[in-house]
């Protein structure tokens, strides 16, 4: 089938990696393993992305969608992440890493099911691309060195493009599914929940593996990446544009919607350990 998809925004030869200042970041190990394990888990998406778009292969628009736009700018996040991480710690043997995280991965995202209507799958698909979001303004927020802020601000405009995407396909499935609030809760929290299960650990392990060959791994190793995220780099989380992007998909009423965002910000912002 031919594709009516634009072709995509931008690509990996537009960006100029002669412009690294890898000095301002290659002490950094928190860095490091962010940058290393978000790169893994983009470069994953196709195992994803198949099932997503074989599920609605009968909505021609958003097929075409997932498989000429979103999937294929995943995986280009993925490779520029790849490229930034071997231009700065071009010691870090990705194909181990790689090798390893997409066996471990794959088995553990098999058990993961897609929602049970379009409506549901869309909204918890706004969920995780306000995490990506979040993720990628933080780190443009947090670093100086300009390579990785040319990045990251393009893996951000794209990450946001990719929740407006898949919040106007909610918002139509809505109105034909019309699902009860309490089932789009549930949807949205699973996906909120999962963001704290073991994907980020299988990441780390591997990204170890690649990054310091000789060393074993240990549990503190993970616990110490932890707590170094959450003294530097998360205080720079866009908690108010993330605890936004999380609830719209809900629609709450506005004098619903007021002290739930107050209350999601207070939380996220100590979660995050975040100053503002
Ligand atoms: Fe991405
Ligand atoms: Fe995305």
């Amino acid at each position: 089938m031919s594709s009516t998809a634009a072709p995509l925004p931008w690509l990996l030869e537009d960006i100029d990696f002669s412009i690294a200042q890898p000095q301002r970041v290659r002490e950094d190990e928190a860095l490091f393993f962010l940058l290393a394990t978000s790169a893994l888990v983009e470069t994953a998406t196709h195992h994803y992305a198949a099932n997503l778009a074989e599920q609605y292969a009968d909505d021609a628009e958003l097929g075409d969608w997932l498989r000429h736009q979103w999937a294929p700018e995943e995986l280009q996040h993925g490779r520029a992440l790849r490229r930034y991480v071997a231009t700065v710690w071009p010691q870090f043997d990705w194909e181990r890493a790689w090798t390893g995280f997409f066996v471990e991965y794959s088995a553990a995202c098999s058990k993961d099911e897609l929602e049970a209507n379009a409506a549901l799958e869309m909204a918890a698909r706004c969920v995780v691309e306000t995490g990506t979001s979040t993720l990628y303004r933080t780190v443009l927020d947090y670093t100086d060195e300009p390579l990785l802020r040319e990045i990251a601000r393009r893996l951000r405009d794209d990450e946001v493009r990719h929740y407006s995407y898949f919040y106007a396909a909610a918002r139509r499935y809505h109105a034909q599914q019309r699902p009860s609030r309490w089932a789009l809760l549930r949807a949205v929290a699973r996906r909120v929940l999962e963001a704290f299960d073991d994907d980020g650990e299988i990441a780390f392990r591997h990204a170890w593996a690649g990054r310091h060959p000789g060393r074993a791994y240990a549990s503190a190793d993970y616990k110490r990446f932890q707590r170094e995220l959450r003294a530097r780099i998360t205080p720079h989380t866009p908690v108010a544009m993330s605890a936004r992007m999380l609830l719209k998909p809900l629609a709450l009423p506005a004098w619903l919607g007021r002290p739930v965002t107050a209350a999601l910000v207070f939380g996220l912002r100590r979660a995050a350990g975040a100053r503002a």
